[in-house]
C-alpha cells in the first residue's frame, strides 16, 4: 500500500497492509475478532504530519479517521469533545467560531486531534496540555478502551506517555478539551504583537489571534501540500543556565536566542543553532532546510526518507561540534 499521500514529507514508502478506522467499535472489532490481521507490527497514522519514513513498513498501517465535534457549556467553561480523526485546525476554528478560547494560538498546526496529545503540540505561547481534560484510547494489549486524564498523560515539552513509556500501546480515539468562555488573549509571543500592530488591531479577539498566527505560520513555514515537511524536525534543546553562560563566554560574538525553561534551565532556539552552522536554506539533492526556518527540514521533490535522515545526522553532528549541544529529533522516525 503506497504511503506517499499519507505523510506530509511526501516520502515514497509502502506498507504491507492498510486499514482505515471510523469508530471505536471498528477498532475493538479489529483487535479482538480479527487477530490474524493485527498480529503483525502496527503503525498508527493520523495526518502523517510528524513522521519520516526511511524504509517500507512491513506491517499494518491503521489510519484513525474517527470524525465528530460536540460541545457542552457550563457557567464557566465549554467542554469540547472531538474524534481523533478531526483535523486539528478544524477543531481550532470550531472553537473560535463558538467563542471558546484557548486553542487560537495553535491555529494551523498540521495533523489530527488524535495525534495532538502524543507530542503535546504547541505554538505561539500555548500548549495542548493547557486545554486538555482527557482522552479515550484503545489499549492494544488489553483489547479495550481506557481513559487518560491530564496527569496520566505525563505531558511535558513535546512529550507524553504515548511517545515514551507506552509507545505503540494505545490508539487515541477521542479527546476532551476545556475552553474558556471568557476570551483570555495570549500575546506572550512577540511575533503576534508585531503582526497585530501591523494590522492596527489594538483589542484583538480570539479570531484575530487565530488569523494572525495562521498568517505568521504561512509566511514562515513551508506548506506541506507543495513542499514536503513535518514542521520542526528537532526539539529546542533545554540546557542549564550554566551551560549557556559557558557558551556565551567562549563565543562572545554570538547573540544566543533562548527562552527561560524553569528550574535554572533555558530552551535554546534550535533553528538559530542550525542557522549558525550555515545550514539555513541549504540543499543536499532534494533534501534541505527551509529558507525561512532552519528547524524545518524539507523534501524539495524526490528526496528519500534516508536522505532527509542523513541530512538531520549531519546537522546534529555540526551543532554538537560547534556548541556541544545534542539536538533531539521531534519527528518520529520509522
Ligand atoms: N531562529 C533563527 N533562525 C532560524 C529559525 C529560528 O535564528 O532559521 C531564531 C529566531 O530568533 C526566532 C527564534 O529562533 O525568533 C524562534 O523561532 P520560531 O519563532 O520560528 O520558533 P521555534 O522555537 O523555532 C517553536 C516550535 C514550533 C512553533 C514555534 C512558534 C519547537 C520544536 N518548535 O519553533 O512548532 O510553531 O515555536 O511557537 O518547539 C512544530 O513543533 O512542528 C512547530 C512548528
Amino acid at each position: 500500500f503506497p504511503l506517499k499521500d499519507y505523510n506530509t514529507f511526501g516520502i515514497e514508502a509502502f506498507a504491507k497492509q492498510y486499514i482505515e478506522i471510523r469508530t471505536e467499535a471498528e477498532l475493538t472489532y479489529l483487535f479482538t475478532e480479527r487477530k490474524e490481521i493485527t498480529r503483525q507490527p502496527i503503525l498508527v497514522l493520523g495526518g502523517g504530519s510528524n513522521i519520516l519514513f526511511t524504509r517500507d513498513f512491513d506491517g499494518l498501517v491503521v489510519r484513525i479517521n474517527i470524525p465528530g465535534i460536540t460541545h457542552a457549556i457550563s457557567s464557566t467553561a465549554a467542554t469540547v469533545v472531538a474524534g481523533a480523526g478531526v483535523v486539528w485546525n478544524k477543531l481550532v476554528w470550531y472553537c473560535v467560531d463558538h467563542h471558546f478560547a484557548g486553542v487560537e494560538n495553535m491555529a494551523l498546526i498540521p495533523g489530527t486531534v488524535g495525534a495532538a496529545p502524543v507530542q503535546n503540540i504547541g505554538a505561539y505561547g500555548a500548549e495542548l496540555k493547557d486545554v486538555f481534560v482527557s482522552c479515550r484510547a484503545f489499549d492494544t494489549q488489553r483489547g479495550k478502551i481506557s481513559t487518560f486524564d491530564r496527569a496520566a498523560c505525563r505531558f511535558s515539552y513535546r512529550e507524553s506517555l504515548f511517545k515514551n513509556e507506552a509507545k505503540g500501546r494505545y490508539i487515541i480515539t477521542q479527546v476532551t478539551f476545556r475552553l474558556s468562555l471568557k476570551p483570555v488573549i495570549n500575546t506572550s509571543y512577540g511575533a503576534i504583537n508585531t503582526e497585530l500592530a501591523r494590522r492596527n488591531i489594538t483589542v484583538p479577539t480570539i479570531s484575530d489571534i487565530a488569523e494572525v498566527v495562521s498568517a505568521i505560520r504561512t509566511d514562515k513555514l513551508p506548506d506541506p501540500s507543495t513542499i514536503g515537511n513535518s514542521g520542526s524536525f528537532f526539539k529546542n534543546p533545554i540546557v542549564s543556565r550554566q551551560h549557556l553562560e559557558q557558551l556565551q563566554s567562549t563565543l562572545p560574538d554570538k547573540d544566543f536566542v533562548y527562552y527561560p525553561a524553569g528550574d535554572g534551565c533555558v530552551k535554546i532556539a534550535a533553528g538559530w543553532l542550525i542557522e549558525q552552522c550555515g545550514w539555513k536554506g541549504k540543499r543536499v539533492g532534494d533534501a534541505g532546510t527551509w529558507k525561512n526556518q532552519a528547524l524545518v527540514l524539507v523534501n524539495h521533490g524526490n528526496a528519500s526518507g534516508k536522505a532527509i535522515y542523513e541530512l538531520s545526522e549531519q546537522i546534529i553532528q555540526d551543532v554538537e561540534r560547534r556548541f556541544g549541544i545534542t539536538l533531539e529529533r521531534e519527528v518520529n522516525i520509522l
